[in-house]
């Protein structure tokens, strides 16, 4: 028997936008500012996580750094939030990734719900450029979440606000520390990126461009089956 998922949860930069991108681009700037080098390697594991977290990462990559007050961690952070927001003054819907915008649709109509779970506290700035805002049922608040990717609450709050089983969400995640947050929260997980470094998911494609509903509501029915 083929069962439905009964929501789905979406990471927001790198799935439904390619703000991940920007992400990069403001701590490479912060980088430069203090002589580390943030190359790609160093950036996918920074992908889903916080924004202080993603700058302890980045000191520690480096040897050569002094110990920092956490008011100058803090000063450091927000300095490469302006870097960010200047990056992302521009997104329109010309920016939503290829196949995004069926795919939303496609689920709305199967009367699926649908929410965003990101780790950034400006989700609601992006989704609003967007012209997203509507779409979802629930967009989880960064700010009120205490134990950020890879724990799974981004997750399990989504979930408990739309009163839904874990079993019975699919997370959707381009990040590592996301993909392994849906799978402590007993979700199925459907990862976009490579395998390398999304193992851990039950679906992969590479692109958003490969979404397509039919295929993963099917490999999710085969796993809530226990196939
Ligand atoms: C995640 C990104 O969605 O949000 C991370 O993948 C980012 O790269 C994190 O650090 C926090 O974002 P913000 O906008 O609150 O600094
Ligand atoms: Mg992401």
């Amino acid at each position: 028997m083929s069962n439905l998922p009964k929501a789905v949860i979406f990471d927001l930069d790198g799935v439904i936008t390619d703000t991940a991108e920007f992400h990069f681009l403001a701590w490479k700037q912060l980088g430069e500012e203090l002589g580390i080098e943030v190359d790609r390697e160093l950036n996918e594991q920074l992908k889903g996580v916080s924004r202080l977290q993603s700058l302890e990462r980045i000191i520690a990559s480096s040897p050569k750094q002094p110990v920092r007050t956490i008011d100058e961690l803090e000063r450091l952070a927000a300095k490469k939030n302006t870097h960010y927001t200047w990056l992302i003054q521009s997104v329109s819907p010309n920016d939503i990734l290829p196949g995004i915008d069926t795919l939303i649709k496609e689920l709305r109509a199967a009367n699926i719900k649908l929410a965003v779970g990101s780790a950034s506290k400006n989700a609601p700035f992006v989704l609003e450029r967007l012209e997203l805002t509507g779409a979802f049922d629930y967009i989880v608040d960064a700010s009120n979440i205490r134990h950020g990717k890879p724990d799974p609450e981004t997750f399990t709050d989504a979930a408990d606000y739309l009163k839904v089983p874990y079993k019975a969400c699919i997370g959707i995640e381009d990040s590592a520390a996301g993909i392994e947050a849906i799978k402590r929260a007993g979700m199925f997980a459907v990862g976009i990126g490579a395998a390398e470094s999304l193992h851990q998911a039950d679906y992969l494609v590479r692109v958003t461009d490969n979404l397509r509903m039919s295929t993963i509501l099917e490999a999710y029915s085969q796993w809530s089956n226990g196939a």
